[in-house]
């Protein structure tokens, strides 16, 4: 059935443009429930090569404006993670994207060729996760160069699959990473990953909340920073872009398409109004675009820029 909220982004078809981005729900079964509640399409938790137990608790904590976490990529490994999206795949019915992350090519390689075999919609590589910095080293998007080669390596062994890239709000460099991507043959961008990182400290206990200390902050506090993010990205790259961070309304959602964004992740909004979010932005989008006589959600996408 086609509708207003039809699109397509790197060639793959979406029944709406709204995603669940990576990492919202942890375990790989329970990310129906994003397709079940309305999403056009889910991004499953970010895979690592090893299994990850996590940072310890609490991981997730709520605070005026969003939230914070420091989940620290929890994820079942490729051997048992494989399986899971396996099973998954036979019952999804929206695209559905892998994320992947590492901190070298060899990993980021080994990854892509686990995954690229079982086909999913598209492959997200997570070049942007900043909770791990302290273990991992330096994520892999803090250098260009570096980002170039993940990049590089991945389209040879992805072939036909969209191949698009997290980026980071937080470093300086995200548009010349942007653009560096794309020069490598990139078929899109997925931003904004969690800003930060933040801290939330109990004034009762005078302790950091976290367990880890600090953490990504979500949500809508950091809104405003994802639209300035697509919007200089939307500049800078032909590729198209899937943008989230705080979309909460149909508003948001609006907003963040005419920044630059083909597609809009709704994210810790799941966490502060519940599944239902989905079928809420859609409805206010389709009222949104019959009362301004908008024919497609395509018809939105950068047109803050026209001056
Ligand atoms: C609990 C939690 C876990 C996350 N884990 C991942 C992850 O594994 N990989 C990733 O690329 N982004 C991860 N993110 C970032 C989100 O995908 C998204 O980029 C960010 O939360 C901003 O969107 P939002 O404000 O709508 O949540 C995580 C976010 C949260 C809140």
């Amino acid at each position: 059935m086609t509708s207003l909220l039809n699109t397509t982004f790197c060639g793959v078809e979406f029944e709406n443009p709204l995603i669940l981005p990576s990492g919202i729900i942890t375990e790989i079964p329970a990310h129906k429930k994003a397709e079940d509640a309305g999403a056009g399409g889910v991004t499953l938790k970010s895979f690592t090569v090893q299994p990850r137990e996590g940072h310890s608790l609490p991981r997730i904590i709520k605070y005026d404006h969003g939230f914070l976490n420091s989940v620290g990529l929890r994820n079942a490994g490729i051997e048992k993670g494989k399986e899971a999206v396996k099973e998954y795949f036979l019952h999804a019915r929206v695209p559905t994207i892998v994320s992947v992350f590492a901190t070298n090519v060899k990993d980021f390689v080994q990854l892509l060729e686990t995954f690229a075999p079982l086909h999913p919609a598209m492959i997200e590589l997570n070049l942007s996760c900043p909770n791990v910095e302290d273990e991992f080293g330096k994520p892999t998007g803090d250098e260009v160069e570096s980002a170039a080669r993940v990049v590089r390596e991945a389209k040879k062994i992805v072939r036909n699959i969209p191949l698009i890239a997290k980026l980071s709000p937080n470093l300086p460099t995200i548009v010349d990473i942007a653009k560096t991507c794309e020069a490598e043959g990139i078929n899109g961008l997925s931003a904004i990953n969690t800003v930060g990182p933040g801290m939330v400290i109990d004034i009762k206990t005078k302790k950091p909340v976290l367990g880890h200390l600090k953490g990504g902050v979500s949500g809508p506090g950091i809104f405003p920073i994802a639209v300035a993010k697509i919007y200089d990205l939307y500049e800078a790259v032909k590729v198209p872009i899937l943008g989230m961070g705080g979309v909460t309304s149909w508003q948001n959602a609006v907003e963040i398409m005419m920044a630059g964004a083909s597609l809009v992740g709704v994210g810790s909004a799941v966490y502060s109004k519940g599944y239902g979010v989905f079928e809420e932005i859609k409805a206010g989008m389709i009222k949104y675009m019959e009362e301004n006589g908008v024919g497609s959600v395509q018809e939105m996408v950068g047109i803050a820029h026209q001056r």
